[in-house]
């Protein structure tokens, strides 16, 4: 399939804790209220065969997994993700959110494992066909703060899949900055939101960019 398309592609993109997820089903839901159809995905996951490349990606117990196998994996999802489930509904022109896309590539295995953006960007290539967000919504977090969430989370559901979210925090310092860096560098596709307030209030943000992109 190429990659023409004529929905609306909107990525949702924060470090751990962020609020992201929470943040994209409210906007789904609104798009819906509107009439809109829309299509909820996610990654590492969004198909199922994406789903069993997530576990061996977020199992705690892969501790030897290198860098390079981290990267390939994740877009190995993505292709999936991308042909089976995201450009079929584009053309069909509907609206897709993913919880997560090539940013975060870029940001957790390009930027704070250091593979280099250069070869984020060469495996994109070959994984996306050249789908890039029409809108990229980051939900910025202090690093401590989300990680507070997100470890009360893990440990509530005695969560498996936390071989990322158990790095270091100068990691996940790394990834924050990365996702501040990426939004001064590209700032009409990516809008930065302060995700320390209410749902409530960075709800109102987040459709505010959403609105201004389908105006
Ligand atoms: P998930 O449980 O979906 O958490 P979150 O709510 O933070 O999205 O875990 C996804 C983890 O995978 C998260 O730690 C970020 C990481 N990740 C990457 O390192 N690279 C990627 O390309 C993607 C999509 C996710």
């Amino acid at each position: 399939m190429s990659t023409i398309k004529r929905g609306l592609f909107i990525t949702f993109e924060g470090p751990e804790g962020s609020g992201k997820s929470t943040q994209l089903r409210r906007i789904a839901a609104r798009l819906r209220e509107e009439g809109r159809t829309v299509l909820e995905t996610a990654e590492p996951g969004g198909t199922a065969i994406g789903m069993q490349i997530r576990r061996v990606l977020l199992d705690s117990k892969n501790l030897e997994m290198r860098p390079t196998t981290e990267l390939l994996l994740m877009f190995a999802a993505r292709a999936q993700n991308v042909d089976e489930a995201i450009l079929p509904a584009l053309s069909r022109g509907e609206i897709v959110l993913c919880d997560r896309f090539t940013d975060s590539s870029l940001v957790y295995q390009g930027i704070a494992r250091g593979l280099g953006s250069e070869v984020v960007y060469e495996v994109d290539r070959i994984a996306c066909r050249g789908l890039v967000p029409d809108l990229t919504i980051v939900v910025d977090i202090a690093t401590e703060l989300g990680l507070e969430r997100v470890h009360g989370r893990n440990r509530k559901t005695q969560h498996v899949e936390t071989r990322i979210d158990e790095q270091a925090i100068g990691f996940h310092r790394k990834v924050r900055d990365a996702y501040l860096q990426l939004a001064s560098d590209e700032p009409k596709r990516v809008k930065l939101v302060d995700g320390s307030r209410s749902e409530e209030n960075v709800e109102k943000d987040v459709w505010n960019a959403v609105l201004a992109l389908l105006n």
